[in-house]
């Protein structure tokens, strides 16, 4: 019902758990794109698992602890972003995003994301919003230097993944620093 316009007939929208028949569709279209880069608990299988994401999603949202927000192409969920965590004591968030592959390349995650920082560190005054990605995951480091983050450092084989451990890049942007693109 509330929405906002990306581009290319996109909007981004609070994506609730009356969406679990739609996410569960979309996880099909972007389940192996994502999962060496996402959480675990986000890579699900079926209605059921996509259902329990919501309704993490939305117990973090009704503690304002964080929240989920889908991108629909043409009324086709294509992707979304989120508030991993949100903590208004004090004073940071981290924001995290994902597409399907057909949706990659547009620029619809950087605008996306721009909604949700704004948000953060206008609306709500936040002071520093985060963002982790694996240090090989070089089209989230993108979206994260677009933003106009700064790589602040290294955690050395903190991500696990299939065995092996790879090193996470900490991107952060403080709200003095945040200019929202037009
Ligand atoms: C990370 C991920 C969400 C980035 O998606 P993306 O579509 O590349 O990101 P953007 O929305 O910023 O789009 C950027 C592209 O759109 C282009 N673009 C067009 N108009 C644009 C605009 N107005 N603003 C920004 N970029 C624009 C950019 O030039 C860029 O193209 P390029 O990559 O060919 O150089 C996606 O690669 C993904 O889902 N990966 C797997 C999951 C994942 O890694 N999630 C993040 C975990 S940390």
């Amino acid at each position: 019902m509330f929405s906002r316009p990306l581009s290319h007939g996109a909007r981004l929208a609070p994506l609730e758990v009356w969406h679990a028949d739609e996410l569960a569709d979309h996880m099909d279209r972007a389940r192996e794109h994502i999962r060496p880069w996402v959480g675990p608990t986000f890579v699900t299988d079926d209605v059921d698992g996509a259902r329990a994401t919501l309704t993490r999603y939305a117990d973090r949202r009704a503690r304002d602890a964080g929240g989920l927000f889908g991108i629909w192409r043409d009324d086709v969920l294509v992707g979304g972003v989120l508030f991993t965590t949100f903590d208004a004591a004090a004073g940071t968030c981290e924001v995290g995003c994902w597409t399907e592959p057909a949706a990659q390349g547009h620029g619809l995650v950087t605008r996306a994301c721009t909604v949700l920082l704004d948000w953060a560190l206008v609306t709500r005054g936040l002071h520093r919003a985060e963002w982790q990605c694996r240090a090989d995951n070089e089209r989230s480091a993108a979206v994260a230097r677009r933003l106009g983050m700064t790589l602040e450092g290294v955690r050395r084989e903190a991500w696990s993944f299939q065995g092996d451990r790879y090193d996470q890049q900490l991107w952060a942007v403080l709200a003095h620093e945040w200019r929202p693109g037009p």
